[in-house]
């Protein structure tokens, strides 16, 4: 076990909690503690879903694909069901709500008192995934008002501060993302995950070999991740190992880097957000939410929403508004004040081919590779093999008792990551630049305003460069603000695909 998921095993065991009483603020629950209804189950075929009796409307989402049929299709089409699945206000005949599941997937007594679907701070709180990713559009980011109070969902249900007992110490509150270029995020974050489980491996074999410890710096796409130290007898001593898990498993998902895959995100997110079970987590013909629908969502319905997120296109560069010399010359300045050395302008793609699912997604999410859907990233945008995401996708501490800022996340215990290593509240995934422009407002809990106020709340690992960038003039400050408000996510033209989720098409099986 991590040492830090260690120590807070052991704080709760001295303050007399249970030990299950830590699988709660996990993004998914463990293994051991996951019940049988959450084993996966067998993917179904396509089937039309009607209400359950008793309800005379219609689900907002009829038409159910397995993945079988999925892989039968073109990008095109997979990623115009994807957004329509992303965009669909799910109502109680299409499964939304689960009185009987934390937003964390873990059973709970249903609340007579909280009503019968919305929950503001522990969720569900929304109709769809759009109802928070809407800015530019869907697939976006969002504002204030779309934040979620992460890690309340564990603790679900909470909806309101009850007499004197204060509960906002129990979550973090944070801003919309926006997953504009994020299948390239993905292949950036399993490639390097890959190249570091490859030095780790060449020093355990050199290890034993040569009978003595061997120490190897850890370094992928030029971003050091520490060191580590492989011990004859094939242990591993990883104290030095910085800005990844000790498992040295890439998450380049969420702010804190918790999860690995879009997939796995997409999964967690359907069950917190709206009580829309995946069949994949959940189990097929079961209905752990107890509201009284089965096979929610299929294999090939995540496949579609996952590949939909993959394939936006990246974003881009934009100077309409903007004066172009002048943001020319703020990118110039961003390098100079040492920005890039997080922030790096650029990671290369050693493949292009992004493939759902990831194979090495943990327990709960679907990651047989004999059924992957592949497209080829320079789809989205991506010019040669360069991503130019501006973040090293490494996790830094930039605050500190001079800029408290960053530093505001009171949740305790630790947020742990999707292979349960807790991630201490003041640490940080570089956040990527790429959409800047149009994804504010700033910060992980969305409350800057101005750019200017992000890059000047940064202290801690960011000291020397926030400090150059204050000494600098105020026409080159603007300049850097402006250089940044050239990063945009791009409008998509609207969906006009007319078959999308059209009961009739395709081989479709009555049933569900
Ligand atoms: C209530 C608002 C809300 C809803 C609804 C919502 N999200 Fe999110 N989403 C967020 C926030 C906030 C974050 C950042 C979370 C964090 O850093 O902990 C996020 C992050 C993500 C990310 C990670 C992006 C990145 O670059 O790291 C993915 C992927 C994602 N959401 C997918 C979805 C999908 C799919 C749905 C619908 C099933 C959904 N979200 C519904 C608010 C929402
Ligand atoms: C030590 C690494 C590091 C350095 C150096 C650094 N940053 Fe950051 N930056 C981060 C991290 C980590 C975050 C995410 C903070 C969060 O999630 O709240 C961030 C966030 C930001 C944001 C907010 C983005 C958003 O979408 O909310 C901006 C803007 C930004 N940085 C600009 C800059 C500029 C300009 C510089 C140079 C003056 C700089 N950064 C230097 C690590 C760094």
């Amino acid at each position: 076990m991590h040492r830090l998921s260690f120590l807070v095993v052991a704080a709760l065991c001295l303050l007399g909690l249970p030990l299950s009483a830590i699988a709660e603020p996990f993004a998914i629950p463990p293994n051991e503690a996951r019940p049988a209804h959450m084993e996966k189950g067998p993917d179904l075929s396509d089937f039309v879903r009607s209400c359950p009796p008793g309800f005379n409307d219609t689900p907002a989402m009829p038409m159910h694909y397995g993945q079988e049929s999925i892989l039968n299709m073109p990008l095109n089409r997979v990623f115009a069901l994807g957004q329509q699945t992303f965009v669909t206000n799910f109502n109680a005949c299409d499964g939304a709500g689960r009185p009987a599941t934390t937003g964390t997937g873990v059973e709970r007594t249903p609340d007579p008192v909280m009503g019968p679907r919305f929950t503001r701070v522990s969720a569900p709180e929304t109709s769809s995934c759009a109802g928070c990713h809407n800015q530019p559009q869907p697939g976006g980011a969002g504002d204030f008002a779309a934040n979620v109070f992460v890690l309340a969902q564990a603790a679900d249900p909470v909806s309101r501060i009850i007499l004197n007992e204060d509960f906002s110490n129990t979550w973090d509150e944070r801003n919309t993302l926006g997953m504009f270029g994020s299948g390239a995020i993905e292949m950036l974050g399993r490639q390097m995950t890959t190249d570091l489980q490859n030095e780790q491996q060449g020093a355990i074999t050199s290890a034993e070999a040569s009978g003595k410890s061997v120490t190897v710096n850890l370094l992928t796409k030029g971003v050091s991740f520490g060191a580590l130290t492989a011990n004859p007898d094939g242990s591993v001593d990883t104290d030095a190992v910085v800005g990844v898990d000790p498992d040295l498993v890439i998450k380049p998902f969420s702010r804190k880097g918790v999860f690995r895959s879009l997939r796995e995100f997409t999964v967690t997110a359907m069950n917190q957000h709206h009580g829309m079970q995946a069949v994949e987590r959940f189990g097929t013909g079961t209905d752990p939410d107890e509201d009284g629908v089965t096979n929610e969502l299929l294999i090939g319905d995540i496949t579609a929403v996952t590949i939909f997120q993959a394939a936006l296109p990246v974003p881009i560069v934009s100077t309409q508004g903007l004066d172009r010399t002048m943001a020319a010359h703020g990118a110039e300045v961003f390098n100079q004040v040492g920005c890039a050395g997080c922030h790096l302008p650029t990671l290369p793609l050693t493949s292009s081919q992004f493939c759902d699912p990831d194979p090495q997604n943990p327990a709960g999410t679907f990651n047989d590779t004999s059924q992957s859907y592949c497209f080829n990233l320079s789809q989205t945008g991506i010019s040669g093999k360069s991503v130019a995401a501006y973040t090293d996708l490494k996790r830094h501490v930039i605050c500190d008792s001079n800029k408290p800022h960053y530093c505001n996340e009171p949740a305790s215990p630790l947020q742990a990551s999707d292979s349960n290593y807790a991630i201490p509240n003041n640490q940080f995934l570089t956040a990527k630049l790429w959409d800047t422009g149009n994804s504010g407002p700033w910060g992980h809990r969305g409350d800057l305003d101005t750019i200017y106020a992000a890059i000047t709340a940064h202290g801690g690992e960011a000291t020397d460069s926030e400090t150059e960038f204050e000494a600098l003039s105020n026409s080159d400050q603007l300049a850097v603000v402006t250089f940044l408000k050239t990063l945009q996510m791009p409008l998509l033209p609207p969906n006009q695909d007319p078959n999308v989720n059209t009961p009739g098409q395709n081989s479709v099986h009555s049933g569900g």
